[in-house]
């Protein structure tokens, strides 16, 4: 297969980083431009970007001279957005009406009903939406959303218990990783030794996107799951991987005991469509089984970042199950998580 040219927009900073080296080498893609605001058009990556990774900044990328973020100066037939919502909101659907395909983390489109909002792990078939999009917005390209980074991981543990049990309520409680708020995020002196008991707009991200995402496609239209959310959401002193706390009100309770809502969970696979990609989590779910697992530090790295990791599963006093949930923000909560849309759009014929 020709590698399929690629841009990704917001390459400076946090999410964008990750694009940069995750894309390294990929199989079916080749990055041929990279975007930034005007603090760093015009300069070499390397000295625009202040790299954060452990991994080295990849070599492909060190020369290669950041554009300005419009359709342009960036061609390429899949564009990666890790621009900031309003500006997103504004540059997005220019790439679109060029012809890209823009897989964005931004959350500026996510609520449109043409718009996928996807974890192809879990919703893989949303992604059809996309024959809608273009027919109702006249455009050749598309834009694809990845959801918020707290309700990625959260909705994949949801899914399995969904379809084996019914999942009625969820109440949630995040400890989201400073990772999560961009370069140079939040500062040391109001998060070390400390934890900040909110995070603009996330505990509304999070109480409806998984109900999007674990809706029926009917007709051209995502019928929201009939879910009860209330979330909690929290900034913690960890640099990558988002854990969650979460107890859930079961349809089938009777037959929801802990074990067999592991062994449901342990079992998960995503739909044919989604399985074999080259960035398939494998496996989707992890289960841990030590009564302190999983840790941030210790399980963000699970299948290269990918899979999702649930531990503690036990019974809940009010609710009927509760179970921790931890995966990585930047990887499959944003940039791993946009490849893979991608990578199910080709495979599905779609770009
Ligand atoms: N971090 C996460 O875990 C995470 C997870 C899911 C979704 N997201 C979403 O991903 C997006 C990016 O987040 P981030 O954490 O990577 O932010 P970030 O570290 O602040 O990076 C922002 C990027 O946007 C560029 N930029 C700023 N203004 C611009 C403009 N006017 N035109 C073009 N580029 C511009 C910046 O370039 P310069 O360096 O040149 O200023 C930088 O490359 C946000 O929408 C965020 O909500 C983030």
């Amino acid at each position: 297969m020709k590698p399929i040219p690629v841009a990704v927009l917001g390459a400076t900073g946090s999410v964008g980083q990750r694009f940069i080296s995750l894309l390294d080498g990929h199989p079916w893609f080749r990055v041929v431009a990279l975007a930034a605001s005007d603090r760093s058009v015009g300069q070499k990556y390397s000295d625009a970007a202040r790299w954060v990774l452990n991994e080295p900044m990849p070599d492909y990328a060190r020369d290669m001279v950041v554009l300005p973020a419009n359709p342009d100066s960036v061609q390429a037939q899949i564009v990666f957005s890790a621009l900031h919502n309003e500006i997103a909101k504004d540059l997005e659907p220019q790439f679109a009406q060029a012809g890209a395909a823009v897989c964005s983390n931004a959350s500026s489109y996510r609520r449109e009903e043409d718009v996928p909002l996807l974890l192809p792990e879990v919703n893989g078939e949303h992604v059809q939406l996309v024959k809608i999009q273009r027919q109702q917005r006249g455009w050749s390209g598309c834009i694809l959303t990845n959801p918020n980074c707290t309700s990625t991981g959260l909705t994949v543990a949801l899914k399995a218990l969904d379809d084996a049990f019914g999942v009625k309520k969820v109440f949630a409680v995040s400890m989201q990783a400073l990772s999560g708020a961009g370069y140079p995020g939040v500062p040391s002196l109001d998060i070390i030794d400390n934890v900040i008991p909110n995070i603009r707009g996330e505990e509304e991200k999070v109480e409806w996107e998984p109900r999007k995402m674990l809706g029926k496609l009917k007709d051209g239209k995502v019928d929201f799951a009939d879910i009860q959310f209330s979330a909690h959401t929290n900034r913690v002193a960890v640099t990558d991987g988002h854990t969650v706390c979460v107890s859930v009100g079961l349809s089938a309770s009777h037959s929801a005991d802990p074990e067999s809502a592991e062994a449901v969970l342990r079992a998960y696979a995503a739909p044919l469509s989604a399985r074999e990609l080259p960035s398939s989590p494998r496996p989707a779910i992890s289960v841990r089984s030590e009564p302190d697992r999983p840790q941030p530090r210790l399980d963000r790295f699970t299948g290269k970042g990918m899979t999702t990791v649930v531990g503690r599963m036990r019974r809940d006093p009010i609710l009927d199950l509760k179970f921790v949930v931890l995966s990585h923000n930047t990887i499959r909560g944003a940039a791993g998580g946009s490849i893979y849309n991608a990578e199910l759009l080709v495979n599905e014929n779609l770009l």
